[in-house]
């Protein structure tokens, strides 16, 4: 009997539903190519919801949506609502109650993808960020005293405990044992490397060095261990893209240079990304945001919300059929679309989740 995986589908703010609206085709293309089946739902989490009922995700959302299988995400950030608010009650409450703690996010510069990286194409650009999705800056801790007063304080701790550090760790050998450019028949050798910042943020990442290399010594010797400071990261991510192949990091430093990546693989009309809990339920979401000055034109780039499916499908075991997502991705970038920005593509948003579509069935 087909497998039926049961899906929640959180479309969201802005373009948010216009985008998902394409991935949910795309999927739906695939899972009637290699015989399975999917039962979606829809929630109404995001701006208008929050602006109407003064709420963010309402109480028992979180345990609804522990029953599925994964969870499809288009945006959230409305501009109406004062930032934080979604983000802090939706986003991130969603990562941290899930406990998705890995963020993964692949920088691959597809066929026929404009780079602004002068002399590089897509055998240069091809690499994992495994981002640390529950700690560091993003836990909250902290405070402000004095505030409005001329002494205010301000305090913001970056945290980790070994615990966070080493499953985030294990994942990312295992994704580099399974993914690495030597597994993938693109080198030599699997490659993990730490970002961090050893000179300065020397208890965190300390800890995060050490836990990299007595795991990396014990567990993962075939994998060869580098490590970059986050500053020197970005500096290679433009110069020498082709260095990298699996990347580890906290969970600032990796939302800052996954933006960084997700330019050099061609904007945001492209990057995708996967809130991970290998035991539990995960969210995939495109990374750019809302983009409201795009909403309802019919003119966003959907491929960063179809590759966030395809990485869904992969996650749920559907292997095969993430493979014919993200190689129909390639035939389109490669043959069609002009250009990923929006409203240059030389298609519309429903398109081009057409042409994917039609190319996944073929
Ligand atoms: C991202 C976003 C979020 C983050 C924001 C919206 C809270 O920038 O997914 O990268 O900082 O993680
Ligand atoms: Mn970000």
């Amino acid at each position: 009997m087909a497998k039926t995986y049961k899906i929640a589908v959180v479309p969201g703010d802005g373009t948010g539903p216009e985008v998902i609206a394409e991935a949910v085709k795309v999927l739906k293309a695939a899972a009637n190519k290699f015989k399975f089946k999917m039962d979606l739902t829809t929630f109404d989490f995001g701006g208008e919801r929050y602006k109407r009922t003064g709420e963010t995700l309402p109480d028992g959302a979180v345990e609804e949506l522990r029953k599925f299988d994964a969870i499809l995400l288009g945006a959230i950030g409305h501009p109406d609502v004062a930032p934080g608010i979604l983000e802090k009650g939706i986003l991130l409450k969603l990562r941290f109650e899930l406990d998705q703690y890995i963020n993964l996010r692949p920088v691959k510069l597809y066929p026929g993808v404009e780079t602004p990286l002068k002399n590089k194409g897509p055998q240069d650009i091809d690499f994992v960020v495994v981002r640390e999705n529950t700690g560091d800056a993003y836990t909250g801790t902290g405070g402000v005293t004095m505030k409005g007063t001329l002494h205010e304080v301000a305090v913001q701790s970056a945290v980790y405990s070994r615990f966070q550090v080493d499953r985030c760790l294990k994942y990312a050998f295992e994704y580099a044992h399974k993914f690495g450019k030597k597994a993938r028949g693109r080198g030599e050798k699997n490659t993990l490397a730490l970002c961090g910042k050893t000179n300065v943020l020397t208890y965190i990442y300390g800890l995060w060095e050490r836990a990299f290399h007595e795991m990396g010594q014990a567990q993962y010797p075939d994998i060869t261990r580098e490590y970059y400071h986050v500053d020197a990261t970005c500096m290679w991510f433009v110069k020498n893209p082709e260095w990298f192949d699996v990347i580890v990091t906290g969970n600032l430093f990796g939302d800052i240079i996954t933006d960084l990546g997700a330019m050099i693989q061609g904007g945001m009309g492209i990057a995708a990304g996967g809130n991970i809990n290998p035991e539990g339920v995960s969210m995939f979401e495109p990374i750019g945001g809302s983009a409201p000055k795009y909403t309802g034109k019919n003119v966003i780039n959907p491929l960063a919300a179809v590759c966030a499916g395809g990485m869904m499908l992969e996650t749920l075991g559907e292997a095969k059929a993430a493979r014919a997502v993200e190689a129909a991705v390639m035939d389109v970038t490669a043959n069609k679309l002009k250009s990923l920005a929006a409203g240059k593509m030389g298609y519309s948003t429903s398109q081009v989740g057409d042409l994917v579509a039609t190319k996944v069935a073929e």
